[in-house]
């Protein structure tokens, strides 16, 4: 990353900083790598404008060293349930531990990014921005909590901290090189400008009577120069419904033709709603909107408890929110309370060695019925209803530094992954397999019948056949009466398990983050209890050790 390199060979002339070396600190912690985009972004400016500055993941810094620092930037996104990143969790359980230390010559500032559709939206920037100035530390400029359209207000964000750091630290003195982050291999596409790829395949792999309809999906990354490695997520772009948009014009009594702007740029509304908001997602916030503007009594009634307007909000896309009341507004207010669209991210299904230039998807297309209406999810449904084979689709790959295999081939794993949670497992055994590792492999997978979801079942069952896969354990919800979900197999394998964890394996959860993986991780405790012979505090803090070594890993969604 050449920007990044120290700017210091040059004749700067150095004037005695106002501080002891006051500089910045710009630190990360992100989950999927959005946060560290932003940080990387943050720390580039403030390299133009003159100021030293280094840019580090907060897994590299130990909470006690911010005694040393002057000023510290944090970027940091929030996990669902309003858990800090895996790479921030060692940090964040000292800094808001007992044994923090008083920070009164630190000055901070503090961006959150998060998503409004979630009970502690941005929890892990609060923590840190109300611990921060709890010891003692100032604030440069206030948190701003951002919601998945993060763009706008993170670059307002980063413009203004900066202007304040000018004011504060000396931008005369040699910048201190910005640490050089892991060396992405650079490809000219990624989320700003990404690649325009072919859809090769697209194929249902569900079956006829199945409850859902999921597809794998193959993408064709040639000439791209973009890379992966497994673990990794593609980011896809996606234009709406063309139907839905018109439906939704409708029901707002507007034409489509009316000119409105979005992000600077004029538009007729029918493209705005196709191009550039968000509509088969709903924020909390805009239900709420729509209750005022409304008057609706029964969005007004929601609206008094934001456990059941966030809940409604998940549920109903913005048009199935519209019909709710009517509203005089224009068309330009209108737009102005929606998201900007933002990709969907997707766990990767494939593994380079193995397919080369291609990506492979694993995707459950959302689909839901409302008063009548068959509702799609944005991408799945762009992907699965509208887009054909030889179709074009915006992808980029988003790094995932926190879903890997083991550095060590030995190493064994255990891959929980029901539903379309089996992709990247799939893309872990084709790794395996590629570079001949000799580590056991186990895979639990789940779905609801055996005939008609079993995903990817004879590439499993080959595996199995070749030795390649150790173990394979399945559970068929929906084939007799009382329901089997894949913690239950774990379960029932307890001691195996925890022998698994005791020489050594690596734990990966992937899939749903709401019920499931909770779920499963509670009955990992139980197994760590009753075989370990531990209480389930104990058990919990031998979970956390195992996250905390990068060995207990999860990718939910
Ligand atoms: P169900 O829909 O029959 O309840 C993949 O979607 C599989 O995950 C399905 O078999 C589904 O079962 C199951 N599932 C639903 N809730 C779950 C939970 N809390 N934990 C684990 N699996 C769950």
């Amino acid at each position: 990353s050449g920007y990044l390199a120290a700017k210091s060979e040059g004749g700067d002339i150095s004037i005695a900083p106002q501080g002891p070396s006051a500089s910045v600190t710009v630190l990360y912690s992100s989950q999927t790598g959005n946060a560290k985009g932003v940080a990387t972004q943050f720390a580039k400016q403030a390299e133009e404008a003159g100021l030293p500055v280094s840019l580090k993941n907060i897994a590299d810094v130990k909470a006690k060293a911010l005694k040393n620092e002057t000023h510290l930037i944090i970027v940091t996104s929030t996990n669902g349930e309003g858990e800090p990143p895996d790479d921030a969790l060692a940090f964040h359980e000292f800094l808001l531990g007992k044994k923090a230390p008083k920070l009164d010559n630190l000055n901070f500032g503090v961006l959150a990014l998060g998503d409004t559709s979630y009970e502690f939206f941005c929890q892990t920037g609060k923590d840190f921005d109300e611990r921060l100035a709890a010891l003692g530390a100032s604030r440069i400029l206030d948190r701003v909590d951002c919601d998945l359209d993060y763009d706008e207000p993170a670059a307002q964000w980063t413009s203004e901290a900066i202007a304040l750091l000018k004011e504060q630290v000396s931008t005369a003195t040699a910048a201190a090189p910005v640490a050089a982050s892991s060396a992405v291999a650079a490809s000219q596409f990624d989320k700003q400008n990404p690649y325009e790829a072919e859809l090769l395949v697209s194929q249902k792999i569900t079956g006829r009577d199945s409850n859902k309809d999921v597809r794998h999906v193959e993408i064709d990354l040639a000439e791209s120069g973009l890379s992966y490695q497994v673990g990794d997520a593609l980011g896809v772009y996606f234009e709406n419904d063309s139907e839905l948009v018109n439906e939704l014009v409708d029901a707002l009594s507007f034409s489509g033709d009316e000119v409105v702007t979005v992000k600077g740029n004029e538009l007729s509304l029918s493209q705005a709603l196709t191009t550039e908001l968000e509509i088969t997602q709903t924020a909390p916030a805009f239900v709420d909107f729509w209750a005022q503007a409304s008057a609706s009594e029964a969005l007004l009634a929601l609206a008094e408890d934001k456990n059941a307007l966030r809940e409604f909000a998940g549920r109903h896309q913005l048009v199935d929110v519209v019909k709710q009341g009517s509203a005089d507004i224009d068309a330009q207010t209108f737009v102005d309370t929606l998201r900007k669209i933002t990709p969907r991210l997707y766990s990767i299904a494939s593994s380079q060695t193995e397919v080369e230039e291609e990506v492979h998807l694993t995707v459950g297309l959302v689909a839901y019925e409302q008063d009548g209406k068959q509702r799609f999810g944005g991408a799945s449904g762009f992907l699965s209803n509208r887009l054909e084979e030889g179709g074009k689709v915006k992808v980029f790959v988003e790094h995932n530094d926190n879903f890997r295999l083991p550095q060590d081939s030995n190493t064994p794993v255990i891959m929980i992954g029901p539903g379309t949670g089996v992709a990247p497992f799939r893309a872990f055994m084709q790794e395996r397999e590629a570079t001949d590792a000799t580590g056991d492999n186990w895979m639990f997978f789940g779905d609801q019948t055996f005939t008609q979801d079993f995903l990817y079942q004879v590439e499993w069952q080959n595996y199995l056949k070749s030795g390649l896969l150790t173990k394979l354990d399945v559970a068929f919800s929906r084939d007799q009466a009382e329901k089997v979900y894949v913690q239950h197999r774990i379960k029932e394998q307890a001691q195996e398990v925890f022998q698994w964890l005791e020489r050594g394996a690596h734990l990966y959860i992937c899939g749903d983050a709401d019920r499931m993986a909770k779920d499963v991780h509670n009955a990992l405790v139980e197994v760590v209890a009753e075989q370990g012979g531990l209480s389930l505090d104990d058990a919990e803090e031998y979970l956390k050790e195992l996250r905390l070594n990068k060995r207990y890993q999860k990718d939910v969604y």
